[in-house]
């Protein structure tokens, strides 16, 4: 049993296969006991009063707790805890309290869905078991239900929390977390994620310091520039020894991940909505319901923590045909020919494809309205039958032919002020009414918040998807939101704006699932401006960066893959001298590291030499071979290129027959990069064969020593494939 409540002592075990987590109920406060390695037993005696007051009041009278000094589990704001709290509430007399004290809880079987919003899911009632403790405020007569979904083979706990308004008159929700965690000390380094765009999710590690260290969205997007997750670890903790603490947020908005180091030297963890860009209105009688949090520890460094978290995601968090499967090998035609394309040189690179093993082919931007550059067109979904006569059908009939698919690029979210649709609805992107309207890339953002809108967005890309011929859509989001006015919405649910933009958009994306499921959907904002578990929930890939160059996508999916599969970071071969960065790289080195992710290429092949054409041929194969083993094996990093002059990994299949590895030399010491790279994950007593040079090794061998990589020459590569004999 995954969930364990003693009456006597008022305690709440939750227990994984590796760790336990516990609470206690003491005078109506819901105290968090210990998150660890798993223990058993009554564990009340960790919960210490330690009279620490320095001017924190005690609670009701100088007999109760003091609350600031109190590990709590869902901190309210108001009453003495003074540390940033979990839930806070205006109500309908103005006050700024909420008071919850435990009035009852229930454990229930399987995983409940989260009504509108994405979520990890599970596939049989006794993968999961939920708790869901029940809080009231006694006043206000506002309730709180804390889940707790527990899959204990997983690994994982996810947290989310409903709020109702069981009061007569309605209350402001002004901050609701999704999980808040209060640790007894503050030994902890955090890792997070930053960046920009084309330079995504670089890794930050310090130690914990007294204040607030906050990552935080309030884009209207995940963003580029931190990531909604955050991870904590004891200081010394490295990929395999260590405590790993990591809390993931099942959304694609603003966010904040917060930990504060406070006056005791206790830490608290949140995250959850921005409350900067956010609030709601909850009418009597109402629930509102946050995003989910996905958590997870690991007493084994950041390797097991990564893993349960890219297990869960990969299979507890996609759904759909495409979840189990290698994904198709594909060209995208963005850096193949941006906007300069027609019918005639499509169908040519599709032939192209045909004659090298690839299997699908993507029409980037630019095949709609009259969009020829980015000026326009966003929301004119009808072929420029000017480019394209004939339509697409013309182009999906010629390549099926050949046995190639077809897919299509769509940036659903936004308008162009210059396009039929803005014409039409110049109301219907986000704006307030007499100000000026901010534009990115010459675009607004349409406004989710409206059903016309959403409505409208659906249809359009159904239509063209009922049209048929189209296995593949890339959906793009290229700007961050301002100026964000919803206009149907009333003055006071203008901080609603944010939360209820994903809510449509979600419900768009669930209704072209659900008529859709042949498709396979792939996110992307600008490359990886909304790489979160959100997204992953509606496509099981996303375009990593729009940074295609082998040499930086070794750094960016590595620090993507902290919490997330890289069976999700679409990774492509590009041109050399590359685009973004004119690195000139071989082209192994190149397939080396874009072979790491869901895979294709992203050039013009009918560009390429006969020799280059031949790699291309060579790898498609080597890929379609491989790609199960990519898309379902344990990953380890094993250098990192943030902090070395290489970068090294491996993938291991789930039943330890097939490695993958691959270094990349990234910068030159002379006389140096003298590397050996032990492998893990292997049987240490199997012997593996390598398949390019036909040497055998122990797997204790490749494991405790390594494997040589004599590669001397920046931006070249080893790759080994290892199997079992
Ligand atoms: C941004 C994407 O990340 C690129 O791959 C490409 O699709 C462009 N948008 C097209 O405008």
């Amino acid at each position: 049993m995954s969930v364990i409540y003693d009456s006597q002592t008022k305690q709440f075990a939750l227990h994984t296969k590796s760790y336990s987590y516990i609470m206690q109920e003491k005078e109506g406060f819901l105290l968090h006991l210990y998150w660890g390695k798993t223990i058993m037993g009554d564990c009340s005696y960790m919960f210490r009063e330690q009279g620490r007051a320095a001017f924190s009041p005690r609670m009701e009278n100088c007999d109760g707790f003091i609350l600031d000094d109190v590990p709590l589990e869902y901190p309210c704001w108001g009453r003495a805890d003074m540390r940033t709290p979990a839930l806070e509430i205006t109500n309908p007399d103005g006050s700024v309290i909420v008071d919850l004290r435990v009035c009852g809880h229930r454990i229930e079987s399987g995983k409940p869905a989260i009504k509108g919003l994405p979520a990890v899911y599970c596939e049989s009632e006794s993968e999961c078991e939920t708790l869901v403790i029940e809080l009231i405020d006694s006043v206000s007569k506002v309730k709180a239900e804390l889940y707790y979904c527990v899959l204990e083979d997983y690994d994982i706990i996810t947290r989310y929390t409903k709020i109702i308004n069981g009061g007569t008159e309605s209350v402001q929700i002004d901050r609701a977390a999704s999980a808040s965690v209060d640790f007894d000390h503050i030994r902890y380094d955090v890792i997070s994620n930053y960046g920009t765009h084309c330079r995504e999710r670089n890794i930050e590690r310090a130690p914990l310091k007294r204040g607030r260290y906050i990552m935080s969205s309030r884009r209207g997007a995940s963003s580029h520039v931190h990531n909604p997750f955050l991870i904590l670890t004891s200081p010394t903790a490295d990929e395999t020894s260590g405590d790993a603490y990591g809390f993931v947020l099942v959304y694609s908005g603003s966010f904040t991940a917060e930990i504060a180091a406070n006056q005791f030297d206790s830490a608290r963890a949140i995250i959850g909505l921005n409350p900067e860009a956010f609030s709601w209105k909850l009418e009597a009688g109402e629930e509102f319901t946050t995003p989910e949090c996905v958590m997870t520890y690991s007493p084994n460094g950041l390797e097991q923590m990564s893993e349960s978290f890219a297990r869960v995601f990969r299979e507890r968090l996609c759904r759909g045909k495409f979840r189990d499967v290698r994904r198709p090998v594909l060209l995208n035609s963005w850096e193949a020919c941006y906007f300069g394309f027609d019918s005639e040189r499509l169908m040519k690179i599709g032939d192209s494809c045909a004659e090298l093993g690839i299997e699908l082919m993507v029409i980037d931007d630019g095949w709609f309205g009259k969009r020829d550059d980015d000026r326009s067109s966003l929301g004119d979904w009808f072929v420029n039958e000017k480019k394209m006569p004939g339509g697409i059908k013309r182009i999906s009939d010629h390549l099926a032919a050949k046995g190639v698919k077809l897919g299509i690029w769509f940036e659903p979210e936004m308008i162009s002020p210059d396009s039929e649709l803005y014409k039409a609805h110049p109301d219907w992107c986000l704006h307030y009414n007499n100000r000026p309207r901010s534009e990115g890339r010459y675009q607004l953002i349409l406004d989710l918040t409206r059903q016309d809108v959403c409505d409208y967005i659906f249809e359009s890309v159904a239509k063209i998807l009922r049209e048929g011929g189209i296995s593949y859509v890339k959906w793009d989001f290229n700007r961050n939101m301002s100026e964000a006015g919803g206009s149907l919405l009333g003055a006071d649910r203008q901080r609603e704006v944010d939360f209820r933009y994903y809510l449509g958009l979600y419900s768009v994306l669930e209704r072209l699932n659900q008529e859709f499921p042949d498709v396979l959907f792939e996110s992307c904002s600008g490359g990886g401006g909304r790489f979160d578990a959100g997204m992953l929930y509606y496509m099981p890939q996303v375009w990593t960066s729009d940074n295609s160059d082998a040499v930086e996508r070794l750094k960016i999916q590595y620090g993507t893959s902290l919490v997330y599969p890289m069976s999700a970071m679409s990774a492509h071969v590009s041109a050399s001298p590359n685009h973004q960065t004119l690195h000139v790289t071989p082209f192994d080195s190149r397939f080396t590291v874009a072979m790491t992710g869901s895979f294709g290429y992203e050039l013009d092949p009918t560009a390429l030499s006969p020799e280059e054409q031949q790699k291309v041929r060579e790898t498609a194969s080597l890929y379609k071979e491989y790609g199960e083993v990519l898309a379902k094996g344990s990953y380890h990093r094993l250098r990192d290129p943030h902090a070395e002059d290489c970068a090294a990994w491996c993938f291991v299949s789930p039943d330890k027959s097939v490695c993958i590895a691959g270094y990349v030399l990234t910068h030159v010491r002379l006389y140096g990069n003298n590397e050996r790279i032990a492998l893990r994950g292997l049987e240490p007593d199997a012997v593996y064969k390598e398949r390019f040079t036909g040497a055998l090794y122990r797997g204790d061998q490749l494991m405790n020593f390594g494997l040589h990589a004599p590669t001397t020459l920046e931006y070249h590569s080893i790759l080994w494939i290892l199997e079992k004999q």
